[in-house]
């Protein structure tokens, strides 16, 4: 039997950046996470950060290399009808995003956890959470061969989509508000330099297209799929072909080509779950709340679900005042639901849907709409670059 003051079930970026930034406190966790360090370090993600989650990062303790080697972009292009319409989001909010991939933040994240012996648990198996209406809860869980368990004042499911937090959750307890659509996306990742120093999601008719990257010498792209589609139907060269028939000449002029290091297809989904609090569990991050990749907010969104939760048990545990970890759902839902319709808007915006002219000339009337009002411009600009947090 170990004990601990907060279970942390997944070894993600919430699980990980909550677990340190409570260390950086003097509270003890403890990490269980099912897959193997080599395999959680190797997963390509998205990677684009609002300055909210870069400060969470340095505040606890893992923004150096973040800092030095992330690339600070104060905007973005849009790119339809043959042309391009930059949002000037420095200009317009104050404020840029930097782009540093999701895998070098866990890669940060893993070293900073290794300094404590025995504080990330790898390959575990049966994790199961008991008693969490109780003030003592428990966490059994299988790790080298053998069977333990672990109490704890706290557990914060952080273990994703498909973890066994929510899932073990009464019948009935929590409410799903769910979206799917009926399209994927094709994503590429290539060592060639980028097509352009900012994003660029261009809107076209053979569907969406997104140019990112990773450093000025590794690309990420992404082109809108069917749900059918195999990695094994899409050779690189069909891949770069399709993406420079989606792209304005001008940024199709400059693209650079070359051999995939990895390529990958992912559904779009959106889904919320209500409360995010039971008992003395609470869901953080993707076991929670799951966005469409267009406005780039899922690893922001967890790590918004941190800073809450994070300044919550500190205040806990410093005062023993549970007022904090009391709104802790409510605040956590008040950004969740706001970045999961500026991401349903944003991928409505810029996706094809099944051939629907009307729907086709209203995206065309708000692209164009977009490039000429500074309101809109404003208010795409200052959703993606995050919403400042509401701590009245
Ligand atoms: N027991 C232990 N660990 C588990 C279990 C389980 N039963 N089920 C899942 N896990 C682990 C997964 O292996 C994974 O490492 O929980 C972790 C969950 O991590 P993520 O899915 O990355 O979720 P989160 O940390 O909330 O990060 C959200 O990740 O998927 C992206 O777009 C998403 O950017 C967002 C971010
Ligand atoms: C990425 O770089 O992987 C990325 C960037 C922005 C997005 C989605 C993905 O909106």
């Amino acid at each position: 039997m170990r004990s601990t003051q907060v279970a942390i079930i997944g070894a993600g970026p919430s699980g990980l950046l909550l677990s340190q930034l409570l260390s950086r406190h003097g509270i003890d966790s403890v990490v269980l996470e099912c897959q193997s360090e080599d395999h959680v370090q190797s997963r390509i993600r998205a990677g684009l950060l609002e300055w909210t989650t870069v400060e969470l990062a340095q505040e606890a303790g893992v923004g150096a290399r973040m800092m030095r080697e992330g690339l600070v972009h104060d905007g973005l292009d849009l790119a339809f009808a043959n042309g391009r319409h930059r949002i000037d989001l420095k200009g317009l909010t104050g404020k840029s995003v930097l782009v540093y991939g999701q895998n070098e933040l866990q890669r940060d994240l893993i070293e900073a956890r290794s300094d404590e012996p025995g504080a990330v648990l790898w390959q575990v198996s049966d994790v199961a959470v008991h008693d969490v209406h109780t003030p003592a809860p428990r966490v059994g869980y299988r790790h080298e061969g053998r069977c333990h368990e672990l109490r704890c004042d706290f557990v914060a499911g952080c273990d994703g989509y498909h973890g066994v937090s929510r899932a073990g959750l009464p019948q009935g307890s929590l409410a799903q508000y769910e979206r799917t659509y009926p399209f994927g996306w094709l994503g590429l990742l290539a060592d060639v330099p980028p097509l352009n120093p900012e994003l660029v999601y261009a809107s076209h008719a053979r569907g969406f297209a997104l140019c990112s990257m990773r450093s000025s010498r590794r690309s990420r792209y992404y082109l809108q799929c069917s749900l059918e589609d195999r990695v094994e139907q899409w050779s690189d060269g069909r891949f770069w072909d399709e993406l420079r028939a989606r792209l304005p000449e001008q940024h199709a002029a400059r693209l650079v080509t070359g051999p995939s290091l990895e390529k990958s297809v992912v559904p779009l989904r959106s889904l919320v779950t209500e409360p995010m609090r039971f008992g003395q569990l609470f869901l953080v991050g993707d076991a929670a709340h799951i966005v469409p990749p267009t406005g780039a907010k899922g690893l922001n969104l967890a790590a918004a679900d941190v800073r809450v939760l994070s300044r919550g048990l500190i205040e806990f545990y410093r005062s023993g005042s549970a007022t904090l970890l009391a709104e802790y759902s409510a605040r956590a839902l008040g950004r969740v639901w706001k970045a999961t319709r500026f991401s349903w808007w944003f991928t409505a915006l810029l996706h094809r849907f099944s051939a629907d002219p009307f729907a086709e000339r209203l995206q065309a009337a708000e692209l164009e709409y977009l490039a000429r009002s500074a309101a809109a411009s404003r208010s795409l600009a200052e959703n993606y670059v995050g919403l400042a947090f509401d701590e009245t």
